[in-house]
């Protein structure tokens, strides 16, 4: 059984597909709204702690699992528990994945409906009035961004049903480094505008006194959403990696990957923001209403330059969601792929329909569905809410309880070493952060946002 897994073909591979999963509308969509919705910089330094402190430890935790298992992350906690309740920790990470996909999906579709509109010059001459409506309008309405939706969940589902190898890997080989080069070409003309500075010092110059337990737990859910950690992501890919990847090292890659395409994201968006005057705490439409603007204030005497800017900004962000969402929707797919022994076509088209179904709500909690709420929030915003911040860092919690506690030392030094081919200088901290460190930071936040002390 083992022998006839997938795996990724390459190292390159493994570490770019997991970077995949990682660098998303996470780091270009929500990390600037939150960034702004939170205060600033001094949000981006918890969230840089929240990632050293928890989120490497967590992934390398995941890997062992994954790698270790040899399972989807349905089955990878019964494989390494045998007859226990651990089952329900690998059970809740699809779900989680589902419940993501359910909303992520709809902002990728938005990313289409603005490349298509960047593509066919939709922007030139535009007031930023004229982009308030624009995505009012278009993000309310109940067809459209349903379709795009829908054609985004297809194309992830095309490229998933083309396998491991020959599909996610090959895809992400491409489209990463690609990503890379749009987002620093975008970050130099960025920093260059006039009045660039004011966004420089909203991203370096942090002030504390706005941080409150919301802004913590934003923070941590921020650090978990963007390394596609406490959902079984990388636990999935991990188990496709080869005997002989590194895991400390895969995860110390994916994660400095990650930060650093979150960064220049906010490098892009800040200054240009602040140079014409935008708000930074607009929320999550943000980048598509004040990133459209920008580019035709910025360079409204040169129309070229600001056409080639949009297109390049969604293709960015249309690239970033597609490897993504393939993380996401593998999560599911290998479970029912493995578990109910379908073909790998079958698995992913129920997971399809299913997050095409989810989308179709989320989609319209935001127009003709708004008076339809749960503890005050419409499908969107509360499957936002309850995956970022509650269901990541509790899946969170039990891995790094799992591994800290619950499994056998042995195997957590031979995954980490690889059988004792590599030296593993950081493993007492390790073990020391999984077991005390991270339960407690997470629990501390959750007991302190819940108001009970
Ligand atoms: N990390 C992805 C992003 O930043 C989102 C994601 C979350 C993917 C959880 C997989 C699992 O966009």
């Amino acid at each position: 059984m083992k022998s006839e897994r997938a795996n990724f073909g390459s190292k390159v591979g493994a570490i770019l597909a997991s970077a995949g999963s990682a660098v998303g509308l996470g780091n270009i969509w929500r990390f600037p709204y939150e960034t702004g919705s939170n205060g600033g910089s001094a949000f981006i330094l918890l969230y840089i702690l929240f990632v050293l402190m928890l989120g490497i430890p967590i992934m390398i935790a995941e890997f062992v699992v994954g790698r270790g298992s040899q399972a989807n992350t349905g089955a990878a906690y019964r494989v390494l528990a045998p007859g226990t309740r651990w089952k329900w920790a690998g059970f809740m990470g699809v779900m989680a994945g589902f419940l993501i996909l359910g909303y992520y999906s709809v902002v990728a579709g938005w990313t289409l409906e603005y490349m298509a509109r960047a593509a066919l010059n939709g922007f030139a001459g535009k007031t930023p009035d004229d982009f308030i409506a624009i995505f009012t309008d278009f993000s309310q309405n109940p067809f459209r961004p349903v379709l795009w939706m829908a054609l985004f969940l297809l194309g992830t589902h095309f490229i998933i049903v083309k396998g491991v190898k020959k599909g996610i890997e090959k895809a992400s080989k491409i489209m990463m480094p690609l990503l890379f080069i749009i987002i620093v070409i975008l970050m130099i003309c960025s920093v260059t505008l006039p009045g660039a500075e004011k966004g420089l010092e909203f991203l370096l110059k942090p002030d504390f006194s706005k941080v409150d337990s919301g802004v913590l737990l934003s923070a941590m859910g921020q650090a978990f959403f963007s390394l596609s950690l406490g959902m079984g992501c990388l636990m999935t890919y991990a188990s496709y990696y080869s005997k002989n990847t590194n895991l400390g090292k895969t995860a110390f890659s994916v994660s400095i990957i990650d930060t650093c395409v979150a960064i220049l994201a906010g490098l892009v968006i800040f200054p240009a923001a602040f140079s014409v005057g935008i708000s930074p705490d607009a929320g999550p439409s943000l980048i598509f209403i004040t990133l459209p603007n920008v580019f035709q204030q910025a360079f409204g005497n040169f129309p070229v330059v600001a056409y080639i800017f949009s297109v390049l900004f969604y293709v960015l962000l249309v690239v970033a969601a597609l490897t993504s969402t393939i993380s996401l929707h593998e999560v599911a797919t290998a479970y029912f792929h493995e578990e109910f022994k379908l073909t790998r076509g079958r698995a992913a088209s129920i997971v399809t329909a299913g997050c095409i179904f989810l989308g179709v709500i989320s989609s319209l909690s935001l127009g003709v569905m708004k008076g339809y709420t749960l503890f005050g929030l419409g499908a969107f915003d509360l499957l936002d809410y309850f995956t970022a911040k509650i269901l990541l860092p509790f899946g969170g919690l039990l891995t790094s309880v799992f591994v800290g506690w619950y499994l056998d030392k042995k195997i957590v030094w031979d995954e980490l070493s690889n059988r004792g081919s590599l030296k593993v200088p950081f493993f007492k901290l390790f073990i020391f952060i999984l077991r005390y460190v991270a339960p407690v930071a997470i629990g501390f936040i959750f007991i302190n946002e819940l108001g009970l002390i």
